[in-house]
């Protein structure tokens, strides 16, 4: 296999956290330092071509700056909507006279590669608010309670989830499609919803705000919410509304 090694940087170059446009194989592509270990990506975001020169990294995820897509450093996974395809990653190697990057494949290392660990997505937790659950069916329906009080519709239950907007995206958890379904029971409410990835961070924070606006209905007391992975959610869930939003087509 032909090498295509090309210097890139110098060895100390970069800081720690420090970053560097650079072209590897004539295709704009980013080099950025963690710790010891380096990564160089396509910069480019799958989504609609943003570049991600200016984007935070986070742990071993670079941002899209536009959106807010992440991926993941390492493998070019995304780790968050709104993009689905992975950017490029080149190999890189850091000897004694530079740091040098190849495209993936067309190279075999000459030294020891530089360490790319995996980023380690966050196991499907499932978060229950209270002990008891009541079964759910996991559709992307919205279920009419049978023990409906009739102090509050599930249009209003869906009305309050509304508020309630993913932080990363800017689109709201109804219309984004992360609700599965809504029980009501007397003064309860129990709620199963996911998340457009595991490792999004924002899962908490949807949770809490979730459980915060129901439980402000006066008609209801507690609101439990279980976040389930299964079945992952997928951008055909989305609303138009959502998609015009994110620009996603
Ligand atoms: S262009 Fe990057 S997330 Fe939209």
């Amino acid at each position: 296999m032909t090498s295509t090694w090309e210097q890139i940087a110098a060895v100390d170059e970069l800081p720690v956290g420090g970053r560097k446009s650079v072209f590897i194989d004539d295709t704009p592509a980013l080099l950025v330092r963690i710790g010891d270990d380096y990564f160089a990506v396509e910069d480019l975001c799958t989504h609609d071509g943003q570049p991600l020169t200016d984007g935070p990294v986070d742990g071993q995820a670079i941002i899209c700056p536009r959106h807010g897509a992440r991926f993941d450093l390492a493998t070019g996974k995304p780790l968050c909507m709104p993009a689905t395809e992975a950017i490029a990653t080149f190999a890189v190697e850091v000897r004694v006279d530079g740091i040098y990057a190849a495209p993936q494949g067309t190279v075999s290392s000459s030294t020891p590669a530089v360490s790319s660990p995996e980023v380690k997505l966050a196991e499907p937790a499932v978060v229950v608010a209270t002990a008891e659950t009541p079964a759910m069916t996991s559709t992307t329906t919205i279920a009419a309670s049978e023990e409906d009080s009739g102090e509050v519709s599930d249009a209003d239950l869906i009305d309050a989830l509304r508020q309630v907007i993913d932080p990363e995206l800017m689109v709201n958890i109804v219309d984004l499609g992360l609700v599965y379904s809504v029980n009501q029971s007397e003064r309860k409410v129990a709620v199963e919803m996911t998340l457009t990835s595991p490792a999004c961070p924002a899962g908490p924070q949807i949770i809490q705000q979730a459980k915060m606006v129901l439980e402000r209905l006066s008609a209801i007391d507690e609101a439990q919410i279980k976040l389930t992975m299964s079945p992952p959610w997928t951008p055909d869930r989305m609303t138009d509304e959502a998609r015009d939003q994110l620009g996603f087509f």
